[in-house]
């Protein structure tokens, strides 16, 4: 790992605006529940805010919102029911206990308390459990990732034989990896929502967010806080914030991106042979380390027949093949399009079509890869099925869109556009074809 830590730059103005966000989000939950100021809160250049004891509210947002505190609100309050190390523990068993993807790694250790007693020893200071408690108040379901991510962090820590001083940070680093997303407008963040590239910008920004808040805390600022700034970075350079490769990535961060990623995965997918295939799929960005010793411990042995997946898996190889020329045909086609404010919905639907295969770890340049590490695994190749199934609808869909389009489109394209936009029309009737 290099020693020097890149830490991509983020101009005044929007720490200010993303502290101001969670600032918010603090005085809306002061509304349902006690948030005191411990202290009196001063604004950066002196002005006294909010005088202790005061409890906070929306109407002292009204008061401090124009202003950058001199230090974080949450090293300034006590808050009504304030999240324990006890409570990440019992919180932690009852998933443990309750889903199936947790049970299997707790049962894959011969101490079962090892996870439980991992979490236990984090020293967390008060203010990152304010911030933690108000994840958990305003948006749970990010709290409850940042949870089962130290789990998993916990079971790589056991299979990694990691030294306690590392496995605390790293579990540490698990539980505030996300805290920087509470700096972001919750408006970006929502499910349908299709995220322009200026608020791409701001989503990019939440490990290095992260990092700056740990910056406080002696006992943070180091590996805890570098792994916090690299969980989005990937082996394959395809990550962010910085795009490192390799080992510029720290171990603890390498280890990280695995846990948070295998954990999104099993909020996405209902079944561990799902979340197997997109582990498989996504193993060149990750150390395969870690994704093999998941793979390994949360899947049980399957029977192959061979035999009846031969010939979906020629039929499969075709497909990929074609799948890949579409999606190429989609970047030529972008490549002339994307400025071009007229055919803005042309853009997004091109965009989502792309995430959508990227998003289930098919990468085009390497499809014949996929079909080769897969084909021995009736499980992965049944759910590659699905996702092509899944594919041929939003083939159809595109296409549909384009013919419906296809003056409006023509009409702002110049002639080597046209000839890219044709190229993907007969890529996707080809695809419909065969
Ligand atoms: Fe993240
Ligand atoms: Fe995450």
């Amino acid at each position: 790992m290099n020693d020097e830590i890149k830490v991509p730059y983020i101009s005044k103005e929007e720490l200010s605006q993303g502290e101001s966000i969670f600032n918010r989000t603090v005085s809306e939950l002061g509304e349902k529940q006690s948030i005191v100021a411990e202290e009196d809160i001063y604004s950066e250049t002196g002005i006294k805010l909010v005088s202790s004891g005061t409890k906070i509210k929306n109407k002292i947002w009204e008061k401090i919102v124009n202003h950058k505190l001199i230090k974080p609100i949450t090293e300034s309050v006590s808050i009504e029911n304030c999240l324990t190390i006890n409570d990440i523990v019992s919180q932690a068993k009852s998933i443990i206990q309750n889903e199936l993807f947790f049970v299997r790694l707790a049962r894959s250790i011969d101490d079962p308390k090892y996870l439980l007693n991992k979490l236990k020893e984090i020293n967390l200071p008060k203010p990152i459990l304010n911030r933690l408690t108000v994840v958990r108040d305003a948006r749970p379901r990010l709290y409850s990732h940042l949870l089962r991510t130290s789990i998993i962090s916990a079971y790589f820590s056991f299979f990694h034989n990691l030294e306690p001083l590392k496995s605390d940070q790293l579990i540490c680093a698990s539980i505030t990896h996300d805290m920087g997303e509470m700096h972001t407008d919750p408006k970006i963040l929502e499910p349908n929502h299709i995220v322009t590239a200026e608020e791409r910008r701001f989503i990019h920004v939440h490990p290095a967010t992260g990092y700056f808040m740990l910056q406080n805390f002696p006992d943070l600022k180091g590996e805890c806080a570098v792994a916090v700034l690299q969980h989005h970075e990937r082996l394959d350079g395809s990550g962010y914030p910085s795009g490192l490769k390799g080992n510029e990535i720290s171990i603890l961060g390498q280890i990280l991106s695995v846990a948070e990623v295998a954990d999104a995965l099993t909020w996405k997918f209902t079944s561990l042979k799902e979340i197997k295939v997109a582990l498989n799929l996504n193993r060149k960005r990750f150390n395969t380390l870690f994704v093999d010793c998941l793979l390994q411990c949360v899947m049980e042995k399957e029977d192959n027949n061979k035999k009846n997946t031969k010939i979906k898996e020629k039929e499969l190889k075709k497909r990929l093949s074609l799948i890949s020329s579409v999606y190429d045909s989609t970047i030529k086609v972008s490549s002339y399009s994307e400025n071009k404010e007229p055919l803005k919905s042309l853009n997004n639907r091109l965009k989502m079509f792309r995430y959508f295969l990227v998003e289930f770890g098919f990468d085009p340049n390497d499809h014949e890869l996929l079909y080769e590490m897969n084909k021995d695994e009736p499980e992965s190749i049944e759910a590659i099925t699905l996702m092509v199934r899944e594919f041929l609808w939003q083939n159809r869909d595109l296409l549909l869109f384009i013919e419906s389009n296809k003056n409006h489109i023509e009409e702002n394209l110049d002639e080597d556009g046209k000839k890219a936009i044709s190229k993907l029309r007969t890529d996707l009737q080809k695809n419909l074809a065969t």
